[in-house]
C-alpha cells in the first residue's frame, strides 16, 4: 500500500512539474546592443548615404537620425536623376533628402556634379557644338549649385575622372567635349555659383593604386598653383574585411593629406565576402570587418582636425547595399542587418571613432 502511495505521490509530482525551460536561445554575437551613437562618439562629421523612398520607412529614418549627422544623396543628386531631359529639372527626391537632414540638423554633403556613370541619354546625344555642349553644363552646374546653396555644405564635382591604368584622364563625354582641361571648369563653375561651399574630387582605388594616386595629386597640386578652387579629396573606401592592409591605406592617405586639402572617406563599405566563399556571415567574418571599421576609423581621425572631413558609409541595411548588384553576390558590408540590427561593425567603428 505505502509503495502504492508513493508512486502515485512520484507520478503526481512529476505531472505537476512545469513544463522544462526552453533552451536559451542562441545567441548571435554578430549583432550587439550600442551603448553610444556614432555621431555622439565621433569628434567629426560620420554620414551615410541614403535613398529618398527609404526614408519614409520609420524604422531606418529613425536609425539615421539617432546615428549621423551627414547625408549623402545615394543617387538622387547625380545629373541622370537631376536632369531627365534637356531644361527639366526632377527635384522632388533630392529635395526629400535635403529637407530631411535639414528638419533633423545634418548636414549635406552633395554628390555629384559630373561622373561618367550617370550621364542622362540627353546629354551623351547631345546635338549642340562643343560650345553649346559647354554652356549647358555650365548652366547646370550653376543651377543645381545655386539651388543648394546653403543647405548643402560640399558637393563632389567631378566622380572617378583619372582612368584605371596609367593615372590619364578617363575617356568622357566631357572630357572630349570640354577638353582636358574640363574639370577645373566644372569646379570654377561650382564656386562661381557658391564662394561658401566646398568642393571635392571623389575617385576609387587611390586607396592602393599608386599610380592613380599620384594622378589625383597633380591634379590637386595643379589647380592649387593656378587658383582653380579645391577644398577636398573623396577616397571612396570600398574596401575588403582584409583588403588593403592598413599599412597600405595609411600610406595612401598620409599622401593626399600632404597636399592640405580636406579628407573625406566618402563612401566606406566593408566587404565581407570577396572571395564567394560564404553563403551567411559568419561569427569570424564579421569580427575581421569589426576590426577594419574601428581601423579606418582610428585613420580618419589620425588626420589634422583641419582636414578630418568625415566619414560617409555608402547604405544603412545590409541587404540594400548596391555592392551586391556590383559584385553579383550575397555581402554584408553595412553597420545594420536587414532587420536594422546593429552589427557588431558599429562597435568597431564607435571604438575607433
Ligand atoms: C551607386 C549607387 O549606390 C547606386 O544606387 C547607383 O545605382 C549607382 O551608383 N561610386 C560612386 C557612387 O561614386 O555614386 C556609386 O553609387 C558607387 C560607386
Amino acid at each position: 500500500m505505502l509503495t502504492r502511495i508513493l508512486i502515485f505521490a512520484l507520478v503526481s509530482l512529476l505531472a505537476c512539474k512545469p513544463d522544462p525551460v526552453e533552451p536559451p536561445t542562441p545567441v548571435d554575437e554578430k549583432v550587439y546592443t550600442p551603448t553610444i551613437a556614432l555621431k555622439d562618439k565621433a569628434t567629426f562629421p560620420v554620414g551615410a548615404a541614403v535613398q529618398a523612398n527609404r526614408l519614409n520607412l520609420p524604422s531606418l529614418s529613425n536609425l539615421v537620425k539617432k546615428e549621423f549627422n551627414s547625408l549623402t544623396a545615394e543617387y538622387e543628386m547625380k545629373q541622370n536623376i537631376f536632369m531627365p531631359a534637356a531644361n527639366t529639372y526632377n527635384w522632388a527626391p533630392a529635395d526629400a533628402i535635403v529637407d530631411f537632414a535639414v528638419a533633423n540638423g545634418m548636414r549635406v554633403h552633395g554628390h555629384a556634379l559630373i561622373w561618367h556613370s550617370a550621364v542622362p541619354d540627353w546629354v551623351t546625344n547631345f546635338a549642340g557644338t562643343d560650345a553649346e555642349f559647354e554652356t549647358m553644363i555650365r548652366d547646370y552646374i550653376t543651377t543645381v549649385v545655386t539651388r543648394y546653396k546653403d543647405k548643402v555644405a560640399s558637393w563632389d564635382v567631378v566622380n572617378e575622372a583619372i582612368a584605371d591604368n596609367g593615372g590619364t584622364l578617363r575617356n568622357t563625354i566631357f572630357r572630349e567635349r570640354m577638353g582636358d582641361d574640363y574639370i577645373a571648369k566644372c569646379f570654377q563653375w561650382a564656386r562661381d555659383a557658391d564662394p561658401d561651399v566646398l568642393l571635392f574630387y571623389n575617385d576609387y582605388n587611390a586607396e592602393f593604386d599608386q599610380t592613380k594616386r599620384t594622378a589625383i595629386i597633380n591634379l590637386i597640386n595643379d589647380f592649387k598653383s593656378r587658383g582653380v578652387p579645391i577644398d577636398g579629396f573623396g577616397f571612396q573606401m570600398h574596401i575588403s574585411h582584409d583588403a588593403p592592409s592598413m599599412a597600405t591605406l595609411t600610406t595612401a592617405v598620409n599622401q593626399v593629406k600632404n597636399t592640405g586639402v580636406k579628407i573625406h572617406f566618402s563612401e566606406l563599405d566593408v566587404r565581407a565576402n570577396p572571395n564567394k566563399d560564404l553563403t551567411s556571415l559568419t561569427l569570424a567574418r564579421a569580427q575581421s570587418q569589426e576590426a577594419r571599421y574601428k581601423a579606418i576609423a582610428e585613420l580618419h581621425k589620425s588626420l589634422p582636425a583641419n582636414q578630418q572631413f568625415g566619414i560617409t558609409v555608402w547604405g544603412i541595411y545590409d541587404d540594400e547595399s548596391w555592392l551586391i548588384n556590383f559584385w553579383g553576390n550575397i555581402d554584408w558590408p553595412l553597420l545594420f542587418t536587414g532587420e536594422g540590427l546593429y552589427k557588431i561593425s558599429h562597435r568597431g567603428f564607435v571604438e575607433g571613432l
